[in-house]
C-alpha cells in the first residue's frame, strides 16, 4: 500500500512504484501458497492454485517492467503488510488468512484502480496493470464468495472479516499519518 505521497507515477521513472508492486504480489504469492496448504474444498483448493498463479505472474510481469525501464530488482518494506497483521494478530486458521486476504487484494485492486486512472502513465506500466486489475477483481471476489459461505456455517466468520476490517482501517491510517508528517 502506498500512501498519499506516492500516489502519483513518475512517467519518466516508474522503477520506484514498480518495485513496491512487484513485492507486493511476491508477498502475496508466500501468503497463497501457505494457505493453500490449509484449504478445505476441493473448489478452494482449485481457486488457490489459480491465484498462485496470478501472483506469480504478476511479479513476473512487473519484474519485466523494472528491467525494460532499465531498472534493477530491488527488495522493499512492506510496511501496509507489517502494520496490517501488527494489527491483527498472527492468522491461526484458515477463515483467519481468508479474511486477512480479502482486505489485502481489496486495498491493492483500489491501489492499482487509482494508478491506472493517471494520464500520463506510460503504456508499458498501464498494459499490464489493466490485466493485472482483471486477475484481482476475481481474487477480491471468489475470497468474498468463500467468506460467506463459510459465515453461513459459522456466524463468527462475519466477526472475522469485521476485524480485518478494521485492522486494515488502521494500517492505512497510520501510514497516512506518517507520510504526512513526514
Ligand atoms: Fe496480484
Ligand atoms: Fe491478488
Amino acid at each position: 500500500m502506498i500512501t498519499a505521497t506516492g500516489r502519483h507515477i513518475d512517467p519518466e521513472d516508474p522503477v520506484w512504484m514498480l518495485n513496491q508492486y512487484r513485492a507486493a504480489e511476491v508477498h502475496g504469492a508466500g501468503a497463497i501458497m501457505r494457505m493453500a496448504r490449509l484449504a478445505d474444498t476441493a473448489r478452494l483448493r482449485s481457486d488457490l492454485s489459480r491465484h498462485l498463479r496470478d501472483e506469480a505472474v504478476h511479479a513476473w510481469l512487473w519484474t519485466r517492467a523494472i528491467e525494460d525501464f532499465g531498472g534493477e530488482v530491488v527488495e522493499v518494506a512492506q510496511p501496509y503488510q507489517a502494520r496490517l497483521s501488527a494489527h491483527f494478530g498472527i492468522p491461526r486458521t484458515l477463515t483467519d488468512m481468508l479474511a486477512l486476504t480479502l482486505v489485502s487484494e481489496q486495498r491493492g485492486l483500489s491501489e492499482y484502480e487509482l494508478h491506472v486512472g493517471q494520464e500520463d502513465l506510460p503504456q508499458a506500466v498501464r498494459r499490464p496493470l489493466r490485466a493485472i486489475i482483471r486477475d484481482e477483481a476475481w481474487h477480491v471476489s471468489y475470497i468474498q464468495e468463500a467468506l460467506l459461505e463459510r459465515a453461513r456455517e459459522d456466524r463468527r466468520v462475519h466477526d472475522i472479516i469485521e476485524r480485518a476490517q478494521e485492522a486494515d482501517v488502521r494500517a492505512v491510517a497510520e501510514l497516512e499519518a506518517e507520510a504526512a508528517t513526514a
